[in-house]
């Protein structure tokens, strides 16, 4: 039995050796020292031993079994260190590598100058307000005093969709849509797209940017028209901005102006950005037509009003100096990253 014993010992020490995974030495464990091992069975034998000799073997048997305890311990050890060691090298992360660039979108340049303009007016008490892009013949033309074969239609054709529904030339419709719901007093904008069946090039495209605006109240005049327009050039473009009114004629305001800004670059000297003239032109207005009013029923007795529309494009242009209006509607990244 003490031969046994020793050839156990020896034999687990040679396993031990070859264990490499925790299961494999719980397999061991089991092997030899579980309720059925092969040194549990030896002890299970003692019984049949003289008195003599049973404390010694006792002795001996007790030794392999604490000695095989520790054994598994310590390989177990082993084993765990090992693992964490193979985890850490797994999971190492270079701190050095350098990161994957997420390229952030910007906001498009005419979304930057139309917000920076709903601000100014935002600022002076104008609500803003929406309306279709596909609108109806009688919101952009008939209503605002252009009847069915007037010449004024001619620079403004578009696109129809019937003959009663077309694509808004431009934001005027709105003033319409406006008065017809809300009584005065009316302080608005109307920012959005409009469209032309004009041919591209870099100064057209057939689909652009308005800003309308409108005021009516009692009492509203001329000078309300110019003292608005003038603290919105000054938000805009500074304090020293001037602006120049030019009569005009549009067929829904009386009297009507085209308004030019006086040119930044040279201040009104005459320069290549202003092609020699020393003023810009920047929008159209005019104090609201009687005949709008009353069509919308608003009694152009009691109330009065003025209505301007600015293109957006030329604005965004200017103020970025960019030179050709298709470079606003390709969608290049590389010329909308620079915003
Ligand atoms: N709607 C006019 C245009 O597109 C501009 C305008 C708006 C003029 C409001 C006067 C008043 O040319």
């Amino acid at each position: 039995m003490r031969e046994q014993l020793n050839i156990i010992k020896q034999k687990a020490i040679e396993e031990l050796k070859t264990l490499d995974t925790p299961k494999q030495l719980e397999e061991f464990r089991v092997k030899y020292l579980g309720k059925k091992g092969e040194l549990t069975a030896i002890l299970k034998q003692m019984g049949s031993l003289s008195e003599e000799e049973r404390p010694i073997i006792g002795k001996l048997a007790n030794e392999v079994r604490l000695f095989l305890e520790d054994e598994i311990e310590s390989k177990s050890n082993q084993l765990n260190s090992l693992a964490l060691e193979q985890r850490l090298r797994e999971e190492k992360i270079d701190v050095t590598i350098p990161g994957k660039r997420r390229r952030i979108g910007a906001m498009h340049p005419l979304s930057i100058v139309q917000k920076e303009l709903e601000e100014i007016f935002i600022g002076m008490g104008f609500d803003i307000v929406e309306g279709p892009e596909v609108e109806l013949d009688y919101y952009n033309f008939e209503a605002l005093n252009i009847p069915k074969n007037h010449p004024a239609r001619d620079t403004q054709d578009t696109f129809y969709i019937t003959e009663n529904i077309l694509l808004r030339t431009q934001t005027s419709p709105v003033q319409i849509r406006t008065m017809e719901k809300k009584k005065p007093p009316i302080r608005i904008i109307a920012p959005g797209r409009v469209y032309r069946s004009d041919a591209v090039d870099a100064t057209h495209s057939p689909l652009f940017h308005q800003i309308e605006g409108l005021v009516v109240d009692k009492g509203i005049t001329m000078a309300d028209l110019k003292g608005t327009l003038d603290t919105f050039a000054k938000r805009l473009y500074g304090e020293d901005a001037k602006l120049r009114f030019r009569p005009h004629h549009f067929q829904f305001t009386e009297p009507s102006a085209e308004v030019d800004v006086m040119c930044f670059a040279c201040h009104g000297e005459g320069c290549r950005l202003c092609k020699g003239e020393g003023w810009i032109e920047i929008l159209g207005a005019g104090m609201v037509h009687p005949k709008v009013l009353s069509i919308c029923g608003i009694d152009p007795e009691v109330y009065s009003g003025f209505a301007f529309g600015l293109g957006l494009e030329r604005i965004t242009m200017r103020r970025y100096n960019i030179n050709d209006i298709r470079l606003l509607f390709e969608n290049d990244v590389r010329f909308l990253r620079q915003f």
